[in-house]
């Protein structure tokens, strides 16, 4: 019975299993319904899994299959082994010096739209306002559209797949989607909607950006997986975790003046936020073979779970682990060092991270050099769906 309690508390409130489970533990098994689950809260192990073992510790298809509505089938995401390797070289392009001073300049000026926006309605439901934002960016930088209304309409069937495909995540029996019930049919309907205004976009595209993942993959198969992978992983996180970053800086005014004193202090802040509220807040995968770590042996077939919020706010590796404190990371600390990774680590690690960090960069100086955010309430709520997201509702005041 326990077995099944735990499953409902996993689908239900995933973080807060997450938490109940640890203990003190470096690694809790435990059954999640007829499965077997080991969760990890060691940075080490999370490391050597992620890394070093990362051969024996494949993706977990039970989760990634189940998000494929969001990234199709053949998205890096859901690439492995050698095909991984090689299609990452390829992105490599899209990340290098002349696209990523590219993205700075969109976001520059897709932020001051923001700002204008924000002179004339000041208070702002700012989960809904990230998203916009960088969803906005993400389709500018890869995909070379430029139409707000485009982007509202995939904005909003994206929040929904989100949601549909994360309960379908954590759930360990869902309904097939060939299977039609009222929720297989939404999905394929949502996932439908976003493919085709994509493939529309593509088919009217005449002008070519260099550098622009529509050209690097233009005669690839799995063009249009990309695209779907790029943008949903290109904006789902980024847009969560500066929502994040306002409603911390709206909380914790003083350091709102720091960033105007000192736009380095902005990272600073940034890395808190993506410390204390992880959009990938855990790493699922599966062990392909027994794997001794210590005196603990995790099993072929099990399915992993590397507790990366866990890890993140474990005292064992930050001082006042639950304090937002964005000084720490003024310091380069050994333990910090691999205690913190929202990106993840090794061979799947984020392929977006520097992009991520030039649009927050962007992002957070500007609106900080324009505005005093206030309207803090005493809690920040926040959504684990796929990732973790802000809820929507939590309104800010910019003047
Ligand atoms: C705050 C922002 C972001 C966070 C926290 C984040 C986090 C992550 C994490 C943890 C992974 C690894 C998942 C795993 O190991 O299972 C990942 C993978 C990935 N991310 Fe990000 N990401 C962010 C922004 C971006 C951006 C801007 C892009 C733009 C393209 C992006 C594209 C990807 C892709 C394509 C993968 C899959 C890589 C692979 O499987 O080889 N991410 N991300």
């Amino acid at each position: 019975m326990k077995s099944f309690q735990n499953l409902k508390a996993f689908m239900q409130a995933p973080l807060q299993l997450m938490t109940d489970l640890e203990q003190g533990q470096k690694f809790v098994r435990t059954r999640l319904g007829p499965k077997s689950f080991v969760f990890v809260y060691d940075a080490n192990y999370a490391r050597e899994i992620l890394v070093q073992a990362s051969s024996k510790f494949p993706q977990n298809r039970m989760v990634f299959d189940r998000i494929q509505p969001l990234t199709g089938r053949k998205g890096l995401v859901q690439m492995e082994g050698e095909e991984s390797k090689n299609t990452r070289m390829k992105m490599r392009t899209l990340f290098s010096k002349a696209p990523m001073a590219d993205a700075q300049a969109i976001t520059e000026q897709y932020t001051n739209d923001l700002v204008a926006e924000l002179k004339k309605n000041p208070n702002v439901d700012i989960a809904k306002a990230m998203h916009n934002l960088i969803l906005r960016t993400a389709l500018k930088i890869f995909l070379d559209v430029d139409d707000p209304k485009m982007a509202h309409e995939i904005g909003d069937m994206f929040v929904e797949l989100n949601e549909l495909c994360g309960s379908r995540m954590r759930s360990l029996l869902p309904v097939p989607l060939i299977i039609p019930t009222k929720q297989t049919l939404r999905i394929k309907k949502l996932r439908q909607g976003i493919r085709s205004q994509i493939m529309d976009h593509l088919q009217k595209r005449t002008k070519t950006m260099h550098g622009q993942l529509v050209d690097v993959f233009a005669d690839d198969p799995n063009l249009l997986d990309h695209c779907m992978t790029f943008i949903f992983a290109g904006h789902e996180t980024t847009a969560s975790s500066l929502a994040f970053t306002f409603l911390l800086l709206a909380k914790y005014p003083e350091y709102q003046k720091l960033i105007q004193q000192d736009s380095k202090m902005a990272t600073l802040v940034y890395k808190e936020s993506l410390r204390l509220f992880p959009p990938a807040y855990m790493l699922a995968r599966q062990a392909s073979a027994d794997v001794q770590f210590g005196d603990f042996q995790i099993n072929k077939s099990e399915q992993v779970i590397i507790a990366l919020a866990s890890i993140q706010q474990s005292e064992k590796y930050f001082a006042e682990s639950k304090e937002f404190k964005p000084e720490r990371f003024a310091e380069k600390s050994e333990t910090q060092g691999f205690a913190f990774f929202p990106f993840g680590n090794g061979a799947k690690s984020c392929i977006g991270e520097r992009l991520a960090y030039v649009e927050a960069d962007v992002v957070i100086n500007k609106i900080c050099q324009q505005f005093t955010i206030k309207g803090a309430a005493e809690e920040i709520f926040a959504d684990p769906m796929i990732t973790l997201n802000a809820r929507s509702g939590q309104v800010l005041c910019f003047t």
